[in-house]
Parts: structure tokens; sequence; C-alpha cells
């Protein structure tokens, strides 16, 4: 296979293992190669149970897998053989030194980076599919050029956009794929390339090519919208619980003008995953290095709506359960961030729980896909809590039960049997309005929605 058809992509994680299993999928002129350090990873890709749980992956993976799409640990030859190399390595926030706490630690970029250059020996097209900071490109074209072989690379960025849990469906169809090429011969001959890989199914008019810094800039100002419609509709839902006013009714209003739309206006024990709050810090960071505090004081507050309202969600359970949860049995229906993924990076269901274990209640966490993860994080948490696969022997002799993520299951479980087991009296707070509360309140619960009035039998 020639080697412009020969794909690498460096990074075998939510980004990297499902981008290109759908490049695979709908290029059958390309061969598709995902590499990784974790070998663990590599291994469980190569294997029945994948790394990562995500609808329709597994049958996509189970039909390229082998014929071209491989994954691999030998990141060398990966290198070697691949015209076109995808960069999808993780990018955290920094936890140390310069712009701790706010800024993109790009070591792991920079590794890969290093990496092509020891082991390329032709010219190639390296592609940022990571998130990164604005300029990323610039410092990754300098280090790809310091090489002394007289190779050239052209550097392009072409952001991700997909939401977990819907993967596969958003890379399918995708809104818009973003393109952005340096603005010379090369540059632009490139862009085209990367292009012709997505037009084989993509419909042209969604593939947007776009200057360099234009489309790393637009990655994280679309987290940082989007995360903002969520501290929005999310502050509103504090003011509507003094009100009387009823969260879903004002976001369905406000949603119906169609210059605001329906979407993510849906309140919520706060958002998580991943890279909102990374992205929106990286973006504050930025505001701070161009020397624009204002703004940056205008995005950090997005990320402090979301952890009042996770601190606020927590003070009411404590609140309404009598002033103390200390001794008391707390049912947590779901740890992943969102539906349909077992990912709990950044869920606020971590917050939430090690809060509930600062004030001595004793946890019982359920969730269909993220208790191997839940462990994970919780492993170096004291106090009282323990895994539970059946929701039902989750939430027996409970006090309460918490809905912290919306799987579907969680609607369907019957809540009779349910309040039956459990302590009274019983106790529900809907962290997702999940819930139908009236139901739930003629079973006999006491029932705390977000945004919206409670429901409670006690005087
Ligand atoms: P992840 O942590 O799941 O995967 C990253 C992988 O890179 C890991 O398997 C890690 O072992 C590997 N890696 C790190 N350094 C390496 C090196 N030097 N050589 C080879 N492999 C290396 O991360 P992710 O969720 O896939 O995110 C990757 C990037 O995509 C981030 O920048 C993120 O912001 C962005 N992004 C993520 C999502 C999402 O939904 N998760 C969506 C859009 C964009
Ligand atoms: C988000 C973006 O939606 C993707 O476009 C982007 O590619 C991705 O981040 C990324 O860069 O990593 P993701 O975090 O996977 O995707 O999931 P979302 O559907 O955006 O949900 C994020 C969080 O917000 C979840 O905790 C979800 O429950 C919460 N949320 C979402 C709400 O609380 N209310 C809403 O109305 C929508």
């Amino acid at each position: 296979m020639k080697k412009d058809k020969n794909i690498l992509c460096i990074g075998a994680g939510y980004v990297g293992g499902p981008t290109m299993a759908v490049i695979a999928s709908k290029c059958p002129d390309y061969k598709v190669t995902v590499a990784d350090i974790d070998e663990k990873r590599i291994n469980a890709w190569n294997s029945d149970k994948l790394p990562i749980y995500e609808p329709g992956l597994s049958e996509l993976v189970r039909n390229v897998r082998g014929k071209r799409l491989f994954f691999t640990t030998d990141i060398a030859k990966g290198i070697k053989d691949a015209g076109i190399i995808f960069v999808s390595v993780n990018t955290p926030t920094k936890t140390f030194g310069e712009g701790a706490g706010k800024a993109a630690d790009l070591q792991y970029w920079e590794k890969t980076a290093r990496a092509i250059v020891e082991h390329a020996e032709d010219n190639k097209i390296v592609i940022e599919k990571s998130t990164l900071p604005l300029r990323a490109a610039e410092a990754m074209h300098r280090i790809l050029h310091s090489n002394t072989k007289g190779l050239d690379f052209d550097v392009i960025s072409n952001p991700e956009f997909m939401a977990e849990g819907t993967a596969i469906d958003d890379m399918q169809n995708p809104d818009r794929v973003l393109i952005g090429g340096m603005e010379t011969a090369s540059g632009r001959k490139a862009v085209e390339r990367i292009v012709e890989i997505y037009a084989h199914w993509v419909p042209r008019e969604r593939i947007l090519s776009t200057n360099v810094w234009s489309s790393e800039l637009s990655k994280l100002v679309a987290n940082a919208m989007l995360a903002q419609r969520i501290s929005s509709i999310n502050s509103i839902s504090a003011l509507c619980e003094k009100t009387d006013a009823n969260i879903n009714e004002v976001a369905k209003a406000v949603g119906m003008d169609s210059r605001i739309g329906p979407k993510f206006l849906k309140a919520s024990v706060g958002f998580g995953g991943s890279c909102f709050k990374k992205d929106i810090l990286n973006l504050v960071y930025l505001c701070e290095y161009y020397g624009l505090p204002e703004v940056a004081a205008y995005w950090e507050e997005v990320v402090k709506i979301n952890d009042f309202q996770e601190r606020r969600f927590v003070k009411n359970i404590v609140k309404n359960m009598f002033n103390t949860v200390a001794g008391k049995k707390i049912a947590v229906f779901g740890f992943a961030f969102k539906a349909d993924t077992g990912d709990t990076r950044e869920s606020p269901a971590i917050y939430v729980s090690r809060m509930l274990l600062d004030e001595k209640a004793e946890l019982a966490i359920c969730d269909p896909e993220a208790l191997d993860n839940a462990k994970r994080d919780l492993a170096d948490d004291k106090g009282k809590f323990e895994f539970v696969n059946d929701p039902y022997k989750c939430a027996r002799n409970s006090h309460a039960v918490l809905i912290l993520t919306e799987w579907s299951e969680f609607r369907k479980l019957d809540y009779r049997k349910i309040y039956a087991s459990m302590e009274k009296p019983a106790f529900i707070f809907d962290g997702r309005n999940l819930l139908d509360h009236k139901e739930l309140f003629k079973i006999g619960f006491n029932v705390f929605p977000i945004g919206s009035t409670k429901f409670t039998h006690l005087k």
C-alpha cells in the first residue's frame, strides 16, 4: 500500500480508537493503524472487550479489525510506514509549574512530535486531533523541522467534536469537519489530502477549511460555549428553586426561540467529562497570557458556576435530611459523567461522593458501565463506600437515592419495590431530572428535583 494511503494514529483513547474505527470503516482504500504506549490498552483494543464502552463501537471494530484497522504498540514502525499521522494523545490540565491548574500539559504531545522526528524517514502530514492551545501547531512545526534528515512536514489542525455516548453517530454524521492548515502551497495541498479522507462519507459543504489558528481556537470556543449554556441554565435552576418557577418550563420556553435553540439547556447536578473544564481553563489561561483578564474572568465563571451547582446539590441533601447524613446509607445511581459511557473523568458523581463521604455518609454506588472506573476514582478516598451492580440491592436500607447519571435503565426501575426496601422517610434527589417526580411522591418518597419545587411529605 502506498504511504499516502497509510494512516497512523498515535493515542488509542476515547478519540483515537473510535475516530480511526470510523475512518477505517468508511475508507476501504486506506490502511489505518492505531498506536499507543499503553500495552494493556492496545491488548484490549485487540480483544473482545474493548477498553472503552461506546454504543456501536464493538460492531464497527469487529468488522474492520485485522483487515484495514490495526492496533499496535510499535510506534516506531507505525511512524516509518505512514504518510499521514493523526496525534490524539491526552492533553490534560497542567498540575505543576507555570500555568498549573489552567494551561494544557503538552508533555505527551511533545513526546509524539519527538518520536516522529526520530523515526520518520520521509515527508509526512501530521494532524492535531487532540485539543490544543492556540499556536500549538506552530510549536509542533518547529519541533518537526528540527530534524537533521532534511525532511519536511505539514501540520494540520483537525479537532474532534464528537461527544461520548454518541461518538460513532457524531463521527458518521458530523455537523461539520474542521480542517485548519498553513497558508502555503504545501499546507493547502495537505489540507486537500485530509479533506479527501473525510469526503468518503461527509458531504463537501460540511467540510470546513480554515487557517490553522482559527481551527485550534474554534475547538476551545465550541466547548466553552456548550458548557456556558449548561452553566447558564444551572444558575437559573438555583433561582427557580427559590421562586417556584420550573427550570424545565423555563428551558423549553427560552429554547423555543429559534435564535437560542433547545439543545444543551438541560439543568443538572453539573457538567462533567474530561474536556469542558480543561478546555475552558485552557482558554482562560490563553486570555490571561494575552493580557485579557476581563475575558479570562468571564469564561472562568462558567467553571465556578459548575462547582457551585455540585456543592449546592450536596448542601441541599444534607439540609433536607435533617442536617446530617453521618452514618446514613445513601444510594448513588450513576457514576459515569453522562449516560451511555463508562467514562467517569471529572464526573460530578466523584465530587458529590467525596463531599458526602466528608459528611460521613455511607455510600452504595451502582452504574451499568462505570463501576471499574468508579473504583479507581475513589481508590484513595477514606470512608465507607461499596460498589453494587444491582440497583435494588444498592438502594436496600438506604435513606436516600441520588440520580447522578441519566441512564435510561434507572427510569425503568420499580420504585415501589425500592421504596419498600428503604429506611423511612425515604428521599430521592434527582440530579438529572430523570424520573417522574409526581409518581415518586405518590409512592411515598420525598422528592428533590433540580430547579423546581420539591415534593415532600415532611411537615
Ligand atoms: P485518552 O486519555 O483516552 O487517550 C489518550 C491516549 O494517548 C492514551 O491511551 C495514552 O496512553 C496515549 N499516549 C499518551 N502519550 C503517548 C505517546 N507519547 N505515545 C503514544 N501514545 C500516547 O484521551 P482522549 O479522551 O482520547 O482525548 C485525547 C485528546 O482528544 C485530548 O486532547 C482531548 O481533549 C481531545 N478530545 C477528547 C474528546 C472526548 O470525548 N474524550 C472529544 C474531543 C476531543
Ligand atoms: C463534549 C462536547 O459536546 C463535544 O462536542 C466535544 O467534542 C467533547 O466535549 C470534547 O471535546 O471532549 P462530552 O463531554 O463527551 O462532549 O459530552 P456532552 O454531551 O457535551 O456532555 C458533557 C457534560 O454536560 C455531561 O456531564 C452532561 O451530562 C452535561 N450536560 C449536557 C448537561 O448537564 N446538560 C445538558 O443540557 C447537556
